[in-house]
């Protein structure tokens, strides 16, 4: 991608990454991703985070467009993961005198991951870095997405470069800016974006939006997706909604299944919960719907069903992955029912107790449990879960 003028002396730096399968190795990514980048060009210039390592040649190409024959005098390193910080040790080599800027937890990073710093600056709350025009201002917002993470407040401009905060999955075929695209295409991806990779952190989150809210804010830099100018709102007002854990009335039904008896089940469940009312009903099949995907909508709605076959005396393995990464990002406020199926000793439905017990999740019924095909009674069981279930959710 070329460089584009954000404002004045500012740039955006941004590569579309649609190679990768798997953002951290772990989460689908099938429209991409994009790395951002920012230099800004005064008295002394100043580069604002780096990007994945697979851009680092023409990146740099792109830096010297911009400023000739100039040496960057700082690298603001927002947050150290490596899809920002890819490129250090390269800018580091092509201008040896840079000054590292960062706070007291970034720098063992930098050492960690690349190499002992020779000039650094260190940085904290309210510091301000002055380029010339343009002022820099910093403040900490710690496991947003890491222990060191950062913003970079411009103060001419009232620009926030915000890390990994208010960034999306899906890269950015053209449009740049929030206004010159389809926000539509963001919705779903900028959630899971915040859900697979931030969504751990909702108090951290919190605590960094009331920690922003006195900044005056014209323009959002983050390192993945948009840069938003028109519609902050539209993701300031997200990023709020879902670090709080409001939730929105609906169900989540997952089941892993074998031979389809499971799965019958979780569809009586599902035309019960319809015929009382509940319009948002997601069933998912564990063995076919990535984790990433099933964990958005846990974040979504309030309702969470789950079922598990035996399989060698224990959970569905595919269940057991999904529950496991519930339990890793661990969203709160949700009512959870349970259901499973056995042909000898079981093994499902007992370990899905174990989760019920460790996730604290309000259990809205017994769990029912089948031997091979839904019979009559269990069905009866069936039908009272998700009547209990859509009790809770009625009666909010
Ligand atoms: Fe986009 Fe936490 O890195």
């Amino acid at each position: 991608m070329q460089y584009v003028n954000l404002s004045e002396d500012i740039y955006f730096l941004g590569y579309n990454d649609r190679r990768t399968h798997l953002f951290e190795n772990i989460w689908p990514i099938p429209h991409g991703i994009s790395y951002n980048s920012y230099i800004i060009v005064d008295e002394k210039i100043a580069l604002i985070d780096t990007v994945e390592r697979s851009f680092i040649d023409e990146y740099l190409e792109s830096i010297e467009e911009i400023i000739g024959d100039r040496k960057i005098d700082y690298l603001v390193i927002n947050h150290m993961e490596p899809d920002h910080s890819g490129a250090l040790r390269a800018i580091v080599q092509k201008y040896p005198e840079i000054t590292l800027v960062g706070n007291k937890k970034t720098f063992g990073f930098v050492e960690n991951f690349y190499m002992e710093p020779e000039h650094l600056l260190m940085v904290h709350d309210d510091y301000v870095l002055e380029l010339g025009k343009h002022r820099l201002q910093f403040q900490t917002i710690p496991m947003v997405h890491w222990p060191e993470t950062m913003v970079t407040y411009e103060e001419t401009q009232k620009i926030l470069f915000s890390g990994d905060a208010f960034g999306s999955f899906g890269t950015l075929d053209g449009g740049i800016f929030d206004d010159e695209i389809n926000l539509d295409f963001y919705e779903e991806e900028s959630m899971r974006y915040f859900t697979n990779i931030v969504g751990k952190y909702c108090p951290h989150t919190q605590r960094a939006l009331k920690k922003l809210a006195p900044f005056e804010i014209k323009m959002i830099g983050a390192t993945h997706g948009p840069v938003w100018r028109t519609n902050l709102d539209w993701i300031l007002s997200r990023y709020e909604k879902w670090s709080s854990y409001t939730l929105d009335d609906g169900v989540v039904i997952v089941f892993g299944s074998m031979y389809g008896h499971t799965e019958k089940m979780a569809e009586v469940i599902a035309r019960r919960l319809a015929e009382r009312g509940i319009k948002n009903i997601r069933i998912y099949d564990a063995s076919k719907t990535h984790a990433s995907y099933i964990v958005n909508d846990v974040f979504k709605y309030k309702g969470f069903i789950v079922g598990s076959p035996a399989y060698n005396n224990t959970l569905f393995p595919n269940v057991e992955s999904v529950i496991s990464t519930i339990e890793h990002l661990a969203p709160k406020n949700h009512y959870l029912g349970i259901f499973g199926n056995f042909s000898w000793n079981g093994g499902g439905v007992k370990n899905l107790k174990l989760f019920a017990e460790r996730i604290k999740w309000e259990l809205v019924y017994d769990p029912v449990e089948e031997k091979g095909t839904l019979k009559k009674d269990n069905k009866e069981q069936l039908l009272k879960l998700a009547d209990a279930m859509a009790d809770k959710l009625q009666a909010e």
